[in-house]
């Protein structure tokens, strides 16, 4: 077959985890909008439509040049009709229409506005907006009965739906590492998720914590947690508590996505720098500090790389790591270990790159890894 000069033809894997996806990229108005009808179809429970326009966006995201016709689309992977067309109508008319009438839509933004409340999911937005509810304020009239998470999540919105910048993720990294060494020294302190990633900003700080001779990161949780609290640096917690030795289910159910570390969601009481000089400036207009929310997962040594590689993300590469580990390579894959169907045997790993070079698959680092 002849191609024209103009026309690439790219080799792409159908899998994420087969591309290197790197943060910033050529596409952003394609993948803004495909993400934006992602977003609207996780909003309204569709996940198989969530997923699809993600693929997309993520396809896009990989490209090594920007999309200037539909001909550049062609041999790339998970790019349905539905998408194709989309990234039609910007291409022709500087903007897609559905994208803009979703945008615009009464329940996308009460859905929006809604799940943006720590503690608030897709289900429980949902069951408001049907009873009229489609913001904060209506949520605060409305005087529904709240868990602690969402009280938490309506008393700090604003902080809460502020991005986390990278100087406030190394503030916070210097505060959990001090609190970690004052009660278990030699532990290690791990951050992960998008900030790993190489992302600037984040809508949270994650941390893996272990200890290099297992068995002493076991009660460590509560004590740092408390230590936190006793220093007035928290203003929310709850800890989870590792559920993975009593869980039989694994790997006969490995599809479950939650992992089984304990764990801590928590709402830090982060001291701005800059307002510590303002402290005799008593206007009281706006806090010295900023909430920002936390996750803290304590990991046993033997399962760090696996559970470094399952928090560092993105979700969509998480996913499609898990899809190929089953669907071409008949293995089971979580933040815990990866199991063998055929073999039947646990393939250990200390390394993120191992875990690749028992998948089959190309390391990626994790400022790639941002499908
Ligand atoms: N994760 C997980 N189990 C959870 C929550 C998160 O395994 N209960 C994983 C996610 O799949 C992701 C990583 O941990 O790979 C970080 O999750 P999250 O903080 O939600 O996303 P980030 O990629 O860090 O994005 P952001 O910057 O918005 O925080
Ligand atoms: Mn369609
Ligand atoms: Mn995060
Ligand atoms: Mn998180």
């Amino acid at each position: 077959q002849r191609l024209t000069a103009c026309t690439v033809v790219h080799t792409m894997g159908a899998y994420a985890c087969q591309r290197k996806t790197p943060l910033e990229h050529h596409n952003t108005i394609f993948t803004d909008a495909l993400l934006l009808l992602a977003e609207n179809a996780e909003l309204c429970a569709n996940e198989g439509r969530n997923v699809a326009f993600k693929r997309a966006a993520s396809v896009l995201k990989a490209l090594p040049r920007p999309v200037r016709q539909m001909e550049d689309l062609q041999g790339l992977p998970c790019l349905g009709e539905h998408s194709q067309r989309v990234i039609k109508d910007i291409l022709e008319h500087g903007g897609s229409s559905e994208v803009e009438m979703t945008r615009q839509s009464e329940k996308y933004q009460a859905m929006k506005a809604l799940t943006g409340i720590f503690g608030v999911g897709v289900k429980t937005a949902e069951r408001w907006y049907r009873e009229g509810i489609q913001d904060l304020a209506d949520l605060v009239t409305a005087d529904l009965k709240l868990n602690r998470e969402q009280q938490t999540g309506v008393k700090y919105y604003d902080h809460l739906n502020m991005p986390v910048t990278e100087a406030e993720a190394r503030t916070i990294g210097q505060i959990v590492e001090k609190a970690v060494h004052a009660l278990l020294p030699g532990a290690e302190i791990t951050l992960t998720g998008g900030f790993r990633r190489g992302k600037k900003t984040g809508h949270d700080v994650d941390f893996l914590v272990t200890h290099p001779e297992e068995g002493r990161e076991e009660g460590l949780l509560p004590k740092v947690m408390g230590w936190l609290e006793a220093r007035d640096l928290l203003l929310y917690q709850k800890i989870n508590k590792n559920s993975y030795l009593e869980a039989k289910e694994w790997p006969a159910r490995p599809s479950s996505n939650m992992d089984r570390f304990e764990r801590c969601f928590s709402v830090f009481k982060l001291e701005c720098p800059w307002a510590a000089s303002e402290k005799s400036n008593q206007s009281g207009e706006s806090p010295s500090w900023k909430a920002v929310r936390v996750d803290i997962v304590v990991v046993p040594f033997s399962q760090l790389a696996f559970a470094l590689l399952g928090w560092t993300g993105s979700q969509l590469f998480e996913r499609d790591l898990r899809r190929w580990a089953a669907q071409e390579k008949g293995m089971s894959l979580n933040s815990h270990a990866l199991y063998d169907t055929k073999r039947k045997q646990y393939l250990r790993a200390s390394s993120e790159e191992e875990i690749f070079a028992h998948l089959g698959l190309e390391y990626i680092p994790p400022w790639e890894r941002n499908a």
